[in-house]
């Protein structure tokens, strides 16, 4: 059998997360979170003081920090200059600001090649925007997740609500314009938009528990092997 290589695409809280890591446990596979490559370099830039409104200044600096990226499905782990900076890149402060810096093709053109590198060993789950479209359009198998807005929201809500420890500060309406916005940026960029790939097969989670979505990606996996 050739390398397997499994991308995940689609909008933020269509589940994307949860399945990629459940199929490459079930696999023995290799897991890379390309979002949290992104979060990171914008957690970097936030500490500078980088004015994230200048995509110039931001071209600049995009070199300036090393980043390492985990491939452990149980423990995804990403460094900056050293630092496991897993639990601060999911602040609202980041999440708020990651489409502004992921929209610059600079930013881009560093994480894409280093995304490649790692996915060229094989034997990965890849989780992201662009990875059928741009990052490994060959990939064995192409999913785009899907969910509607209200699921969406409901899911990244109570998600929010369990880190906080109880019921958090944020509501089910402020988090789906939250998502509205982040996904209208992502997908309306000039460089890498999100959107479905060539040969791309839609899974619409809505209405799917966790294990149902894994046990379609596998069924599909299957198919392909
Ligand atoms: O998946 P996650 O929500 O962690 O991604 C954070 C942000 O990183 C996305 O909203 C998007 O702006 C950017 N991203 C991207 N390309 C990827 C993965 C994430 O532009 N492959």
């Amino acid at each position: 059998m050739t390398a397997l290589v499994v991308a995940m695409d689609g909008p933020s809280g269509s589940g994307k997360s949860s399945a990629s890591r459940g199929v490459a446990r079930a696999m023995g596979l290799r897991y890379l979170d390309t979002g949290a490559m992104y979060r990171a370099i914008t957690w970097w830039m936030l500490q500078r003081g980088v004015d994230l409104t200048d995509p110039a200044a931001i071209a600049a600096q995009v070199d300036e920090p090393s980043l390492v990226s985990g491939t452990d499905p149980d423990d995804p782990t990403v460094h900056v200059d050293g630092v496991d900076v897993a639990g601060p890149i999911r602040s609202q402060e980041v999440t708020g600001a990651v489409s502004l810096v992921a929209a610059v093709p600079e930013v881009r053109a560093r994480l894409v090649a280093m995304q490649r590198e790692i996915i060229g060993k094989g034997d990965i789950v890849v989780e992201g925007r662009d990875i059928g479209t741009v990052v490994a359009p060959d990939a064995t198998l192409k999913v785009y997740l899907t969910a509607s807005a209200e699921a969406r929201a409901l899911r990244r809500t109570a998600e929010l609500n369990v880190e906080a420890g109880g019921p958090g500060g944020t509501t089910v309406e402020a988090q789906q314009a939250a998502m509205a916005r982040r996904d209208t940026l992502d997908s309306t960029r000039k460089t890498d938009p999100l959107s479905m790939a060539d040969g791309a097969v839609e899974v619409d989670t809505t209405a799917l528990n966790l294990e149902e979505v894994i046990a379609e990606v596998l069924r599909l996996i299957g198919e392909r092997s």
